[in-house]
């Protein structure tokens, strides 16, 4: 397929975790066009077994293959565990959490690795992989995954209470790899949990996190000047969101982590299960 300038980034993931994702690509690249698709009706995607995760991925790939998205980040730590399954429903490059966050750990100087993550992403031990495969030196990588955290953060932001059972679950789930292992640095391995480095820092402020965003968009940005594909500066690009979730709840959201330049936010059927 021919890529424009002009053409889309997509965005996806299974709720609205993958707007730290399209935040840290509005910084980075401001006049980029950035379509995304939140899974909201299927969320959380870290409690299905593989073969539905495929499936779900499968259908939200297709929708942007339908787009003509010059680049799809796969901002979905999860689907980034399967990614290889999905990528022929694309015609464009894939950039994908987990490799962004092991690249990431590589050029760090530490030895003891944690990394929370969905159940799902634990399991695969995708994020111990790749982060060895990458790492020059010997590195332990530790990980844990959490069943609840992605839907308590899903639907709690902004919300006193909700927010303190999001600290009282990432507590149940950090405190042994911080202050027993003590792990040197702890990624981020779903993209709901950047939404919550607030609270993070609060209850661990000495544990430096690792945001597999940050090295996404700079894969993003190396990749559109690779080919030339960089929009023209000036103007600046809009964010156009669609959900299979509830449409309110996402607009919401999309302002309360600070997205900007919001053209719409629109429904989406879901793939039925
Ligand atoms: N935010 C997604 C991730 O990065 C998963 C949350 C979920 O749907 O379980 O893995």
């Amino acid at each position: 397929m021919q890529y424009r300038k002009d053409s889309p980034i997509g965005v996806i993931d299974s709720g609205i975790g993958g707007f730290s994702v399209a935040r840290q690509v509005q910084k980075l690249l401001p006049e980029e066009n950035l379509i995304y698709l939140g899974d909201g009706a299927h969320i959380p995607y870290g409690n299905h077994p593989q073969e539905t995760i495929v499936a779900m991925a499968r259908y939200m790939f297709r929708f942007m293959e339908r787009r003509q998205v010059k680049a799809l980040l796969v901002a979905c730590n999860t689907i980034s565990c399967v990614v290889e399954q999905c990528e022929s429903a694309v015609s464009c490059p894939t950039i994908n959490a987990v490799q962004a966050g092991a690249d990431a750990v590589s050029r760090m100087d530490v030895e003891k690795v944690g990394v929370i993550s969905t159940v799902f992403t634990h399991q695969s031990r995708c994020y111990p992989r790749r982060i060895r495969a990458q790492s020059p030196k010997k590195v332990v990588v530790l990980s844990c995954g959490c069943p609840d955290l992605a839907r308590l953060v899903e639907h709690n932001l902004g919300d006193p209470e909700g927010m303190a059972q999001v600290e009282d679950n990432l507590r149940k789930e950090l405190d042994h790899m911080v202050l027993v292992d003590k792990i040197q640095c702890c990624v981020l391995g779903c993209t709901h949990y950047p939404l919550v480095t607030d609270s993070i820092h609060k209850l661990y402020p000495d544990l430096p996190l690792v945001d597999p965003a940050e090295q996404m968009a700079l894969d993003l940005r190396d990749y559109l000047d690779r080919e030339g594909l960089r929009r023209e500066a000036g103007i600046p690009g809009r964010l156009d969101i669609f959900t299979t979730g509830d449409v309110k709840e996402y607009a919401l959201r999309a302002k309360q982590v600070g997205l900007e330049r919001l053209g719409s936010v629109a429904f989406y059927p879901p793939m039925e299960l």
